[in-house]
């Protein structure tokens, strides 16, 4: 009677018909924190308890504010300074962000991250291979393991982020190591929804922010000028909002979306637009692939960050694959943003101060590439 006062949901069974000896079974109910409730604000609950991988990255502080912003709790595995993540903090309600280390390479600490969650968003990447982790490591090994962690703790959603040009076939080592590990995944957690997102653009992006930045080299580098490769970059505030819409939609487990933006672009015309936006000079000269890789070796072997690698050459030269069959941005309800909209939120601060606040129009609008 006592257990069934406080616990209307325990069941009480008797070991015998002789003894005074019972059996309590407690059913496990829905933890209060994951019932959804309130209008869907902050200081809401929206149900989801989402563990992400690589938050402190590019992609990962729009994922999470996104996930903040409607009220869910957030658990961020982080591997840095606690003081490089601060920017993360304001991002969720109060104690709606748990902070927590983990070793990529440490089966426990990734079974310790995801144990709570019911979803797992994997973002973990990296754009050149460092003397402890290489493409396999990030793009399969690390993958793999999420994924194989995370069906076992029997949580319902995967989201793994891969690459538009993901390809076995690809030059670059980058994207091979995408295909494989889409595969792996795939094979570990049958019901995994993957992205597959374009070049993403946004404030600290790594590619029209790259571009603007070449101004320093004296102009700018391209094999065959650029007029060989088409691009078709989204931006990263949409594959934000593409991964809240996947994990709200029942009908996305197990499939795979190509995200790309609205147009296409010839690499040529879209740097040339890049230019016309900053007000800067556009100084284009073509140069041989095997050049590039030479100029790129020098940036790799440098002790710092490399601004550039080989990979990142052959990368940003492979044109934009189109996949009709896949379902994309208007499955899961978003329109996307094209380069034209948003490139000068990225691009005002490569103006100089006589430019800062000329008006976006005055820039003639990239030439776009046919569908
Ligand atoms: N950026 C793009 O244009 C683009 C396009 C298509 C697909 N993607 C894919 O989308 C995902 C997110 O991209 P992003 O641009 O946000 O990447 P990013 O800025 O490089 O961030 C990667 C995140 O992964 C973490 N990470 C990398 N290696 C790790 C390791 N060995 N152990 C633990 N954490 C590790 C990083 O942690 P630290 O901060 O501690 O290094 C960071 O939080 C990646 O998988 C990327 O390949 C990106």
């Amino acid at each position: 009677i006592f257990f069934l006062l406080f616990f209307p949901s325990a069941s009480v069974i008797p070991v015998s018909n002789t003894s005074l000896v019972f059996i309590v079974i407690l059913h496990r109910q829905v933890h209060h924190a994951v019932i959804p409730r309130g209008r869907s604000g902050r200081s809401s609950v929206s149900g989801i308890v989402a563990t992400v991988f690589g938050a402190t990255g590019f992609l990962g502080r729009y994922v999470v504010n996104r996930l903040g912003r409607i009220g869910s709790q957030v658990i961020i595995p982080y591997r840095c300074d606690q003081y490089d993540l601060m920017y993360l903090r304001p991002m969720g309600d109060l104690g709606q962000l748990l902070f927590l280390e983990w070793d990529c390479k440490d089966k426990d600490s990734i079974r310790r991250a995801v144990e709570h969650s019911n979803v797992v968003i994997n973002l973990v990447g990296k754009e050149w291979e460092t003397k402890n982790f290489n493409f396999e490591d990030e793009f399969v090994n690390i993958p793999k393991s999420i994924a194989q962690i995370t069906r076992e703790a029997g949580v319902e959603t995967l989201i793994h982020i891969s690459h538009l040009n993901a390809s076995m076939k690809s030059p670059s080592k980058y994207l091979r190591s995408k295909a494989v590990g889409e595969k792996e995944v795939r094979e570990e957690f049958p019901d995994a929804i993957i992205l597959k997102p374009s070049e993403m653009f946004g404030r600290e992006d790594r590619f029209l922010n790259h571009y603007a930045n070449m101004r320093w080299f004296g102009g700018v580098p391209l094999i065959s000028l650029g007029k060989k490769t088409v691009k078709q970059p989204v931006y990263v505030v949409d594959v934000a909002k593409a991964i809240i819409n996947a994990i709200q939609d029942p009908d996305a487990k197990g499939k795979t979306y190509a995200l790309a933006g609205p147009k296409r672009y010839l690499l040529y015309d879209m740097v040339e637009y890049i230019y016309a936006v900053c007000f800067r000079t556009f100084l284009p000269y073509p140069l041989p692939r095997p050049l590039y890789h030479l100029v790129a070796r020098a940036f790799e072997i440098n002790p710092f960050e490399p601004w550039l690698t080989r990979d990142k050459v052959d990368r940003f030269h492979t044109t934009d694959m189109t996949f009709p069959d896949l379902p994309g941005f208007e499955d899961l309800g978003i329109q996307p943003t094209s380069l034209e909209q948003k490139a000068i939120e990225v691009l005002r601060r490569h103006r100089r101060y006589r430019w800062l606040d000329a008006e976006l129009e005055e820039a003639k609008p990239a030439k776009t590439y046919p569908m």
